[in-house]
């Protein structure tokens, strides 16, 4: 069960969050926040969450493993135009919201490119933005969240429990999602105010600046030393004495 008002009373945001849809379970909150986009049924800043999100989607076409009541399974909503390039932003920004919600919550996160959220280098979270675009603006956005936070070891299915943690594990107690999800979403709107600052934010929390990263590009495997980010937000990485920028690659 997650209770609504309790993600209500600790929001310090104006307009994030104000309309909360919550759903015992779910496919994919990301899957009926674009329902709900389509039927015209939530305000911007509109939070989908779920207690049970029993198929939930990751990167490249990859399944996002949540426990039910344990983990935590959010999107919000923009359904107000915005450019490309503060688009391209969005998913940086939301990298450190998380970051700076987990730090709130006691431990040190992590992030790797594009967007993993790490604790001691596993994976506690991850965030799946998807987006509509007409007229070369961005016309609504789906900012999905995914975070382990009440989860012990053998709570993650075989094949991810040795390179997965959550929250709880890392802090040593357990943590309110409602808060957490609370945190988050006023991390976001307040970085919403100033997305190029989410830039230098992103460098700070990330695993692997100044190191030697691999990663496939045009279906070839590379190699090279990650710089950072530039103004758009894309990887910058050092391959044999040449900076090139890459906005979708996975590292390995
Ligand atoms: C990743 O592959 O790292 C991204 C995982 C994103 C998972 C979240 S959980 C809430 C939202 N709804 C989904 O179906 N996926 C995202």
């Amino acid at each position: 069960m997650i209770f609504t008002n309790l993600i209500q009373t600790n929001l310090r945001t104006n307009q994030f969050g104000k309309q909360i849809e919550y759903y015992q379970q779910l496919e994919s909150t990301n899957l009926e926040s674009w329902e709900l986009i389509e039927e015209d049924y939530a305000s911007n800043g509109t939070i989908v969450i779920t207690d049970n999100q029993y198929k939930g989607k990751g990167r490249g076409n990859n399944s996002w493993f949540m426990s039910p009541s344990k983990g935590l399974a959010m999107s919000l909503l923009i359904t107000e135009p915005i450019s490309i390039e503060d688009a391209e932003l969005i998913p940086i920004a939301t990298g450190v919201a998380v970051a700076r919600a987990l730090e709130n919550r006691g431990v040190v996160p992590q992030l790797k490119w594009p967007n993993d959220i790490l604790i001691d280098g596993k994976k506690c979270g991850g965030i799946l933005c998807e987006s509509k675009v007409s007229k070369s603006i961005v016309q609504k956005m789906v900012i999905g969240i995914g975070i382990n936070i009440n989860e012990k070891r053998n709570d993650f299915p075989e094949e991810i429990m040795s390179s997965s943690t959550s929250l709880s594990i890392e802090a040593g107690h357990s943590n309110q999602r409602e808060l957490v999800c609370a945190i988050i979403t006023t991390f976001l709107e307040n970085l919403f105010e100033d997305l190029n600052s989410s830039i230098p934010a992103w460098e700070n929390y990330c695993s692997h600046l100044g190191n030697k990263v691999t990663f496939k590009h045009n279906d070839a495997d590379h190699t090279g030393i990650f710089k950072g980010l530039n103004e758009k937000g894309h990887a910058l990485i050092d391959i044999e004495n040449e900076t090139r920028s890459f906005q979708s690659i996975i590292l390995k």
